[in-house]
């Protein structure tokens, strides 16, 4: 018996990085997992290189693709255990140069998504829960949604749309955990440190490696693998932390405060 074994796990962004490592460790685990991202042609790799990993192409931002991929979960698995938001972007830029553009980019990329994703589960688990009352909370079905932020929440020079974005993950998580938790949904976030994925692009490679080893000097533990944040956020879907909610859990590296 794996510990996921008949659960199903939606992971936006699986087509890439942390989602796509959190898609990779679900289905090892026993759950149907579905990736909810833009990039078909990575969606389609990581469908084709994996078993039990399905790929639906969409986006985030946009409430019409998110319901209608919602729709086709729901319809092809009869529901969704874990949501796990990880579709992200960067846009950086110094607060006097940042477009306006680059600001919403980022806001509806990594906040409004993770609502709109969130919303479309949680209207089918209250009305499945209506359906079907309990006397208890915990007998309902238990449910999970997992937002990833990221230590630039505390704040990151250059980073002001992006910062604000994550941060805004943190409120929502903390509302969305209090007013759910009463349909047995409960809700968290990780704040990340840096870790080498493809959203970094050059960064670490350019000015020879400069900029590598000064992360590399500033995290104690070192610059992460995704497998450090892909660990955490089965944890928190996970029986064994079947007795918490609204946890905002850093994966630091060792370091507390912005890097
Ligand atoms: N890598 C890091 O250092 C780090 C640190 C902290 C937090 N994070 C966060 O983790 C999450 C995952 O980042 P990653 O490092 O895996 O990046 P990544 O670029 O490897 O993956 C992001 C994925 O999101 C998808 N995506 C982007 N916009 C989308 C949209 N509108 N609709 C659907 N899919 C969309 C991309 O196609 C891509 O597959 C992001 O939210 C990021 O902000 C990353």
């Amino acid at each position: 018996m794996k510990r996921f074994d008949g659960k199903v796990a939606m992971v936006t962004g699986g087509a890439s990085g942390l989602g796509e490592q959190t898609a990779k460790e679900f289905a090892k685990e026993g759950a149907k997992v579905v990736i909810f991202d833009k990039d078909v042609e990575n969606g389609k790799r990581v469908e084709t290189e994996n078993e039990n990993i399905i790929y639906i192409e969409g986006d985030v931002r946009n409430s019409d693709s998110v319901k209608k991929g919602i729709a086709e979960i729901f319809e092809k698995y009869g529901t969704v255990d874990y949501l796990v938001n990880s579709a992200g972007i960067l846009q950086d830029g110094m607060i006097h140069r940042l477009s306006e553009e680059r600001w919403d980019n980022v806001i509806d990329t990594n906040l409004k998504g993770c609502f709109l994703c969130m919303q479309e589960c949680v209207k089918r688990w209250i009305d499945a829960n209506k359906a079907d009352p309990k006397e208890k909370t915990a007998d309902y079905p238990d449910k999970r949604v997992i937002s990833i932020s990221s230590q630039a929440a505390e704040g990151n020079i250059g980073q002001v749309n992006y910062s604000a974005s994550k941060a805004g993950l943190i409120g929502m998580t903390k509302t969305a955990a209090m007013e759910l938790i009463r349909y047995n949904v409960k809700v968290h976030c990780v704040m990340p440190t840096l870790i080498e994925t493809p959203i970094l692009g050059e960064l670490l490679s350019k000015d020879d490696g400069k900029w590598r080893k000064y992360y590399s000097g500033r995290i104690p533990l070192g610059i992460g693998v995704e497998k450090y944040v892909s660990d955490a956020i089965l944890f928190l879907c996970s029986q064994e932390s079947w007795y918490m909610n609204g946890v905002i859990l850093p994966i630091n590296g060792g370091r507390l405060g912005p890097v």
